[in-house]
């Protein structure tokens, strides 16, 4: 972190004017305060300090300098997080990283050609005869010149060469081409325009610039595909990218809500109707990425997936990836009312937009709760009492419960359904408790499993505000060290960047003073500072605070180590390791006796 161009973009920006940029922020004597977007919270926790230029959330623990906001708050990687804020400080990013330099000046080049692309199609589409046709069926389709425009939808000609003549003036191999996706080489080595006489919707990345296309026949042809997409190229991660996400951002954030559809078309008739905190999954998978780079936006989502049985499955699959992540989930449904299935209103929003923007906006605005449209399908679909219906029930929807992280609100599903079908509350807590949800076919099995859930509530949960405060005594009274000394150990602490610095501070002896100077030590002092603040100076009665979250700290920490034990004894049992049993059983009894010292100091 110590790059000098990422130095003169922390130097020139202030922190508090860029989280003022995101959320709404208050003057509190020399700080600044603001109710944390990484938490729920109603009073504000958030305290930034423009002197020390970091921030701290008292509430769930996050902080860090300007960067580390940006990078939590965009969800971004490192390299697009310096480009937001090298904009912001007027500083021209060079190629940054030298070793990336050959890499990044491919990537903007191929940008730039499928930049080209777009214009070129775009330009075919509305002032050409080769478009015209093009141009009357969007038109027919309700689209607008404003819209054709705003999304330079654009025609590919039917021709294998066209871009490529198109492009015969610029200096651009036919490898470069292929690179970029526009272009593909058949067995006999010969170079063809991947999009011929197609419609062609380019696909933006987060900042709107060109990565893909994905392109329409004008007229349905059971010899080709509807839709031809780019394939995967260095620029066009379909795992990551959501189409419309560039334009629907701002929308979402505002609104507190994003509305995901299937199809670019719908997406795109979803904006010019005004509802602009729509996106589109391009008809695959929703990912556990995509859901991250919303979660960032809002914990609100309206899935609108077709009314047929693949839009009904993908629903279902991203709707087990959104509960895990913690989102807020309902679903719009195309059809009248639950009970009349075969009344529906349309077979996609687009259609259902372009009937009537007010009918769309009714639907959306009656979404239903996720769980709750699974409970009423139910009744729905089964006689009442039938075995059939509770089979439904056990295998459709009770293992959704699983995934549900609100415990409350867990609870008010179990109720419900246990209430209203006359199942045991104790069958249904049985049927969720851990290793005994089968969900079975889910494709995202491995790829979102708890672990990354565990992650996220570790990182925001009350473990993270420990780990720093103990590192903040540490720094902040010397003599700390020797009263925690021989009890700590650095496996204690789970966050690596904290371990590495009181790795460095415990080994120096307390000396390397530069530990001091990174963002996580300053945040942690300034917690401390703060807390110093409010307790009138009185530092005995920190330092008795810091004792007691030392303890709560160690208190966590051997959980841990309890657990992970309690793993190594079952797995010695099954090996039936005799030895390694008793050492490890003596290791439990040391390991909980330890524990309940430090439960006496609570
Ligand atoms: P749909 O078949 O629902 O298309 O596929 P659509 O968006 O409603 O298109 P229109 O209204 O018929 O013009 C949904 C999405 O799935 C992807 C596309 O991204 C499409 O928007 N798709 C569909 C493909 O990638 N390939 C296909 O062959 C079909
Ligand atoms: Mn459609």
């Amino acid at each position: 972190m110590n790059d000098p161009t990422l130095q003169e973009i922390k130097d020139r920006l202030n922190v508090a004017d860029v989280i003022a940029g995101y959320i709404p922020i208050k003057k509190a004597g020399v700080n600044f305060k603001a109710a944390c977007p990484f938490h729920h919270e109603k009073t504000p926790s958030l305290i930034i300090s423009p002197q020390k230029q970091i921030w701290h959330c008292f509430g769930c623990g996050e902080g860090g300098d300007v960067f580390g906001f940006v990078l939590k708050y965009e969800n971004l990687e490192f390299r697009d997080t310096l480009k937001i804020l090298a904009d912001k400080a007027g500083v021209k990013l060079p190629s940054y990283r030298p070793e990336n330099k050959q890499q990044q000046d491919e990537k903007e080049f191929l940008l730039r050609i499928n930049d080209f692309a777009a214009r070129y199609y775009h330009k075919i589409l509305i002032s050409s005869q080769t478009g015209k046709a093009a141009l009357e069926y969007l038109k027919n389709r309700g689209l607008t010149d404003g819209t054709i425009k705003r999304w330079q939808i654009g025609f590919a000609p039917d021709d294998f060469h066209a871009l490529e003549k198109a492009l015969a003036t610029k200096k651009v191999s036919s490898a470069d081409l292929v690179k970029a996706g526009v272009s593909a080489k058949n067995e006999r080595g010969q170079m063809y325009d991947r999009f011929r006489g197609r419609i062609t919707f380019p696909i933006y990345n987060y900042f709107g610039e060109t990565v893909g296309f994905s392109a329409r026949l004008l007229k349905e042809n059971p010899n080709a595909g509807k839709y031809v997409n780019s394939p995967e190229t260095s620029i066009y991660n379909k795992s990551k990218i959501l189409f419309g996400l560039n334009f629907a951002k701002e929308a979402i954030r505002k609104k507190d809500e994003a509305v995901v559809v299937e199809g670019q078309m719908d997406c795109i008739a979803a904006h010019q109707a005004d509802f602009t905190n729509t996106v589109a999954t391009s008809g695959t998978a929703l990912t556990e990425q995509q859901l991250a780079q919303l979660s960032r936006l809002t914990k609100n989502l309206k899935f609108c997936f077709d009314a047929d049985a693949a839009g009904q499955a993908a629903a279902r699959r991203a709707g087990e990836l959104a509960l895990k992540l913690g989102f807020r989930l309902k679903l719009v449904i195309l059809q009248s009312s639950a009970q009349s299935e075969d009344q529906q209103l349309a077979k996609d929003p687009d259609e259902l937009i372009k009937k009537s923007p007010g009918l769309w906006e009714k639907v959306v605005s009656e979404a239903v709760w996720f769980l709750d449209h699974y409970i009423d399908q139910a009744d729905a679909l089964f006689p009442p009492g039938s075995v059939e219906q509770k089979m439904y029930l056990s295998k459709e929807v009770v293992p959704f419960l699983a995934f549900v992280s609100d415990p409350l609100e867990q609870d008010h599903y179990i109720r419900k359904i246990a209430t209203r079908f006359l199942i045991s509350e104790k069958v249904i807590r049985d049927q969720i408790k851990p290793g005994n949800q089968q969900i079975s076919e889910s494709p995202f099995a491995e790829a979102s499993g708890d672990r990354s859930a565990d992650k996220l509530i570790s990182k925001t949960g009350s473990g993270l505000l420990l780990q720093k405060e103990v590192l903040g005594g540490m720094l902040f009274f010397l003599d700390f060290i020797e009263t925690i000394g021989r009890k700590i150990a650095l496996e204690d602490f789970e966050d690596e960047e904290i371990r590495k610095l009181v790795n460095i501070w415990l080994k120096s002896g307390a000396k390397e003073l530069s530990v001091n100077e990174h963002p996580l030590a300053k945040e942690a002092i300034f917690m401390l500072e703060s807390q110093l603040g409010e307790l009138e100076g009185n530092r005995e009665i920190l330092r008795k605070n810091l004792e007691k979250s030392f303890a709560l700290f160690k208190v966590s920490a051997l959980k841990r180590r309890q657990q992970s034990l309690q793993a190594e004894i079952k797995a010695a049992e099954v090996a039936g390791n005799k030895i390694r049993l008793d050492e490890l059983n003596r290791e439990f009894a040391d390991v909980l006796k330890e524990r309940s010292e430090f439960e006496k100091n609570l």
